[in-house]
């Protein structure tokens, strides 16, 4: 059990996972309604929904059919437990087909937005217009209702939204979760308050003064490290460890020399001068250089960051017990929801591939325990905490960054003369896109080293520059992205403050491709 499990409060919703990124939605809004969900995978027993007491139940959506061969299903004692069920999409289709309702397979797919009509009176449409616009997205439908089942939502091409009041069974064709449904948050705001009776239990003051309290009892009079990346997951979760023990807590930041342009100094100043945290700054950069020489290949590059980063922190570590004659017990970690439901969720239908392992990788290799105090929160969620707690907005709001940093940003084999180049490079980019009002727009933007020496002209001589690719992107969530639509005059003004001000560049390309098929980082 995760350690903060004890902290969940009792009389949230249960999200039933028929497929991820539906489920995360879903928990998302549930959130922003200030009641706390939890996603399970839908093979999930009703013993463990039963001992998490929560006000009701929601199943998600998901991309099978009911007649896949590999149909994700749930206990269907989840239905008699007693407690409200709001099914969403595929939830419907599964809940028709258990209670013995009919569902046609897809001969077409419905997709995008769609008109609703609420043609009889529903506690989920409560208050709320008998037309709206709402979102589909599905192939299947359900053509004849389970008994006990009344109609009480179509479109001009589907059933949308059924119920049963005496078992307090409702559901939906459509997805309330996005925003392209205009009343998806009334939808499910119904649902939570009005048919399962949960109360606002989630609030972040709330979840900084419990969390605390709880890792002040869990560590007592022991000692914690934890390894801060300058991102604020690590700074976030360092901050309420801090508030727990004190300087019991000693924080390792290391400069890797792959970090951006004054992005070691600068973050040394904000943790340890203004929020007070007990820093190491550990000066690494030539050993990372050292071990990047001759290496070429993008996931070696990491490896070899990783182990190095690895064998500093436990340097860091004995050093720390030695000075201070006391065992370190508890190694702490911002890692957020979205990992864990990737852990959990293999048992379920919505098992993705993890491809990328922070720097954060540590305990395989040492004696620690962990605590991992943000492992129930989403990153927006993440952020108020930070709010809450006191953290600046220049850290709050900072664009992600990859842990191998620069590294996988040199395209190659990494120099020093290379890793300068990027660096300002990338230091123009931001500058220019703060400048321009966009940054905060912008789920991450920054330089590339591309491999290729270009021809160009600098005054009257030909010159043989590097190239670099500018990269900026929007994303929810960067498991998809799309670039973004920079105005030429942003562009234009990176494109020669790069080649005026870097020198060796003299090409600046922009990078218009989407992920997928691409992903975010060159490498
Ligand atoms: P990709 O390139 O896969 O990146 O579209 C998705 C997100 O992950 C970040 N990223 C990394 N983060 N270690 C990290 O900690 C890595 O090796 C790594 N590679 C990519 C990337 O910046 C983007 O936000």
């Amino acid at each position: 059990m995760p350690e903060t499990a004890h902290l969940r409060p009792s009389g949230g919703i249960v999200i039933l996972d028929f497929g991820a990124q539906y489920a995360q939605l879903i928990a998302r809004r549930v959130r922003e309604l200030q009641v706390f969900s939890l996603i399970l995978p839908c093979t999930v027993s009703v013993e463990e929904i039963r001992a998490l007491a929560p006000a009701g139940i929601i199943l998600s959506g998901g991309p099978s059919s009911v007649y896949d061969a590999e149909a994700p299903y749930c206990d269907p004692a989840v239905l008699r437990m007693g407690l409200p069920v709001l099914g969403i999409c595929y939830g419907l289709q599964w809940i028709a087909h258990t209670l013995g309702g009919e569902v046609h397979p897809a001969e077409s797919r419905e997709f995008g937005p769609a008109d609703l009509e609420v043609f009889d009176s529903s506690a989920l449409f409560a208050g709320l217009p008998t037309r709206q616009k709402i979102w589909m997205s599905h192939g299947d439908h359900v053509v004849r209702l389970p008994e006990g089942f009344r109609q009480t939502g179509k479109t001009p091409k589907a059933l949308a939204a059924v119920e049963d009041l005496a078992r307090r069974i409702f559901a939906v064709q459509f997805h309330p979760e996005v925003r392209h449904t205009e009343h998806g948050r009334d939808i499910l705001r119904n649902f939570v308050f009005n048919i399962c009776g949960a109360r606002p239990n989630w609030t972040r003051a709330g979840f900084v003064a419990e969390t605390t309290e709880a890792i002040r009892e869990r560590i007592g009079g022991e000692q914690a490290i934890c390894a801060l990346s300058g991102g604020v997951d690590s700074a976030v979760a360092a901050t309420l460890v801090h508030r727990a023990i004190g300087d019991r807590l000693t924080n390792v930041f290391v400069d890797t020399g792959l970090l951006r342009l004054n992005e070691f100094e600068e973050t040394m100043n904000l943790l340890e001068r203004r929020m007070g945290l007990n820093v190491i700054g550990v000066r690494a950069g030539e050993r990372f250089l050292g071990r990047l020489r001759g290496i070429d290949d993008p996931e070696e590059k990491r490896r070899r960051i990783g182990n190095e980063f690895i064998e500093i922190f436990a340097e860091q570590a004995r050093e720390l017990e030695r000075r201070s004659g006391h065992r370190v017990g508890y190694l702490v970690q911002g890692t957020l929801y979205p990992d864990v439901i990737e852990s959990i969720s293999v048992r379920g239908p919505s098992a993705t591939i993890k491809t990328h392992h922070n720097v954060g990788g540590l305990p395989a290799v040492m004696p620690f325990e962990l605590v991992e105090p943000l492992r129930d929160l989403f990153k927006d969620e993440v952020r108020e905490v930070g709010r809450e707690l006191g953290l600046p907005e220049e850290m709050l709001t900072k664009h992600p960054f990859p842990g191998p940093g620069l590294a996988v940003r040199v395209l190659g084999e990494v120099t020093e003369e290379k890793l300068e180049a990027v660096r300002q490079a990338d230091a123009i980019v931001i500058e220019e896109i703060r400048r321009a009002g966009l940054y905060s727009a912008l789920w991450q933007a920054f330089a590339v080293l591309l491999p290729a020496r270009s021809v160009g002209v600098m005054g009257d001589a030909r010159s043989y520059g590097l190239t670099i690719a500018v990269r900026a992107v929007t994303s929810e969530d960067a498991m998809t992205a799309d670039w973004a639509r920079l105005p030429a005059d942003v562009l234009g003004r990176i494109s020669a403050r790069i080649v005026n001000e870097t020198r060796s560049v003299s090409r600046v390309v922009y990078d218009i491709s989407s992920k997928p098929p691409a992903t975010i980082e060159w490498e």
